[in-house]
């Protein structure tokens, strides 16, 4: 069976069922709430959903030491073969491949976009959401977004919600859980909130204002859920 971890912010990784470690936004060393060091890191994936520093930040030292590929919108995905990444692969928003770990859409996601570490200013790329088939579990990983109308398109093709919580530079609460109704997955879990006092919010305020239109699962950094 697949699982998914929690690394704070909106860091995960999930191990399918076949043993494929893939790693989204990676951003370990400079989270303060993260479980792990960007060092201890295994992946033979690593998707980012754009370039911030707080999604990106050790993309290149992981692909560096561990030969995975990083898979992004084009602009990132571009950046880091510049960076001496032996293995990307280039998508954008609205398409999907089918990889080794299953098929990855790139979703639209509302949000302002810089690739981190470019210094030529060439490689500038809006956020994506992320939306997972594995195992045959639909995981949809929002990336960094406001609520949008867009989230209506994927009611019926999400079991598991990734979802932002913490206002300011992304969804808060409020917004967050109307992002439950207009997509309906069976398990939401909130993310982005609580790494900084910027965008602190209490988890619980998000459970209740889901009530039962979904399973919210708060997680602890390292915290596993069962895909
Ligand atoms: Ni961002
Ligand atoms: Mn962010």
């Amino acid at each position: 069976m697949a699982s998914l971890t929690w690394h704070g912010h909106s860091t995960f990784s999930i191990v399918t069922a076949a043993g494929i470690k893939i790693v989204i936004d990676p951003f370990f060393d400079d989270n303060p709430r993260s479980d792990l060091k960007a060092a201890q890191v295994e992946a033979d994936f690593i998707v980012v959903s754009h370039g911030h520093a707080d999604h990106f930040a050790d993309c290149i030292p992981i692909a560096r030491r561990t030969g995975a590929t990083v898979i992004s919108t084009f602009e990132i995905a571009s950046f880091c073969a510049a960076k001496g990444v032996e293995h990307t692969h280039g998508m954008n928003i609205g398409g999907g491949w089918q990889f080794d770990f299953g098929r990855l859409q790139l979703t639209a996601a509302i949000h302002s976009g810089t690739v981190a570490g470019d210094d030529t200013g060439t490689h500038t790329t809006i956020c994506s959401g992320l939306l997972f088939d594995i195992d045959g579990t639909q995981v949809y990983h929002a990336g960094d977004t406001a609520l949008t109308m867009d989230m209506q398109l994927l009611k019926g093709h999400v079991d598991v919600a990734l979802l932002p919580i913490g206002d300011n530079f992304t969804m808060g609460p409020r917004d967050a859980a109307r992002a439950v109704e207009f997509i309906e997955p069976d398990v939401v879990v909130p993310m982005h909130y609580g790494t900084w006092p910027i965008i602190e919010q209490d988890p619980q305020e998000f459970v209740k204002m889901v009530g039962d239109r979904a399973r919210v699962v708060v997680l602890e950094p390292g915290g596993q859920l069962e895909l």
